[in-house]
């Protein structure tokens, strides 16, 4: 995305003070997804930074905003998509990775078995925050036996840590918000 672009696609992501609670900015990607010309643009901006990587096998998204970005995306560059799924949503046999949020914890899953051993797979999500959920994708699908070939973004939130969680990976990112 070039810079005017950007900005126009920034836009178009909401910032809702206090929602879920005081003091979260939430990012609503709603406007986004609903405008074709930038859903577009996103898909293809994130294709060229695949173009970067050392050959991508497979997408895998994290529910639910990462599917709805890395779907498309799997589409466009011609290959699969594997949805990581959060806990108790897959029929057995599962894996499954543990991790913290801000507040509590959570699990996120893949179906034993999709994944091919050492298949390069690209992450995609729509935020980038504490890197939690990233750090925690990453784990699994290396469990599982594939190669992390990068992780990318739609929005990173500066300061919150994310990217120093993913010390050590390609991590990719469309916008920043401080
Ligand atoms: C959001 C977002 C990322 C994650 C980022 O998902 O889509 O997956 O939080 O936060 P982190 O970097 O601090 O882990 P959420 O868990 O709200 O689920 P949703 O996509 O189902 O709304
Ligand atoms: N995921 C984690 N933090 C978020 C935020 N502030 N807005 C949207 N999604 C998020």
């Amino acid at each position: 995305l070039g810079p005017a672009r950007a900005a126009e696609v920034r836009a178009l992501i909401h910032d809702v003070p206090d929602y879920p609670h005081p003091p979260v900015v939430f990012r609503d990607i709603t406007p986004l997804l609903a405008d074709g010309p930038a859903l577009a643009d996103v898909i293809e901006a994130f294709a060229a930074v695949v173009a970067s990587h050392d050959g991508v096998d497979v997408v895998a998204g994290m529910e639910a905003r990462g599917f709805l970005l890395g779907a498309p995306l799997a589409t466009r560059l011609g290959v699969g998509f594997l949805p990581l799924r959060k806990a108790g949503k897959l029929p057995p046999p599962v894996e499954r990775v543990d991790y913290e949020l801000e507040y509590g914890s959570a699990s996120i899953e893949l179906r034993s078995g999709t994944l091919r051993p050492g298949a390069r797979v690209l992450l995609v999500d729509d935020v980038l925050a504490t890197g939690g959920t990233a750090r925690a994708a990453a784990a699994l699908v290396e469990r599982c036996g594939g190669v992390v070939a990068g992780l990318a973004f739609l929005l990173e939130l500066a300061g919150l840590g994310g990217r120093d969680r993913l010390a050590g990976r390609t991590v990719d990112t469309l916008l920043r918000a401080g």
